[in-house]
């Protein structure tokens, strides 16, 4: 039988203790037993960005992250994202059509709100850099793209 291990971590600004067993994902954790269901599970082996969440600040995988690990880490997902550049990189994304099926959103958004909090204004090939591990098979990610360069140049509007 595989070993419980109680975590504390700061998710989303709280502190937060979770049971997790074994191997057990980060992802996991936080959707089945933290009910944090906005981080999605799309591939399980770290190659499409949907489960991406924010640890101490940088994006991580999260299907790839054993959840103990996060003992003592600060996590972000994306129900946490709601400050102003984050709002704005939502609604720019709304605006600008990027959205189809909405199930790489998240990801994305938490993508680029750590891009833009540590650069604030890179360019398109910067942009389109951070997102390479974000699949999206619904946009063709021009409108993704053109939602980061209007929060970039002021476009989108104030939350
Ligand atoms: Fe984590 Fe695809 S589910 S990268
Ligand atoms: Fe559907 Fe991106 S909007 S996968």
């Amino acid at each position: 039988m595989e070993t419980s291990h109680s975590v504390t971590a700061t998710i989303n600004g709280r502190a937060e203790t979770f049971e997790t067993v074994g191997l057990e994902s980060l992802m996991d954790a936080l959707r089945n037993r933290l009910h944090l269901n906005g981080t999605k599970e799309g591939c399980r082996e770290g190659e499409c960005g949907a489960c991406t969440v924010l640890l101490d600040g940088k994006p991580i995988n999260a299907c790839t992250y054993i959840a103990r690990a996060a003992e003592g880490r600060e996590i972000e997902t994306i129900e946490g994202l709601n400050d102003d550049l984050s709002t704005r990189i939502k609604q720019a994304i709304v605006e600008n059509s990027g959205v189809q099926c909405g199930y790489c959103t998240p990801g994305i958004i938490v993508m680029l709100s750590a891009l833009l909090r540590r650069i604030a204004a890179p360019d398109e090939a910067l942009i389109r850099e951070a997102l390479s591990g974000n699949i999206c098979r619904c946009t063709g990610y021009a409108q993704i793209v053109d939602a980061a360069l209007d929060v970039i140049h002021g476009k989108a509007p104030p939350s």
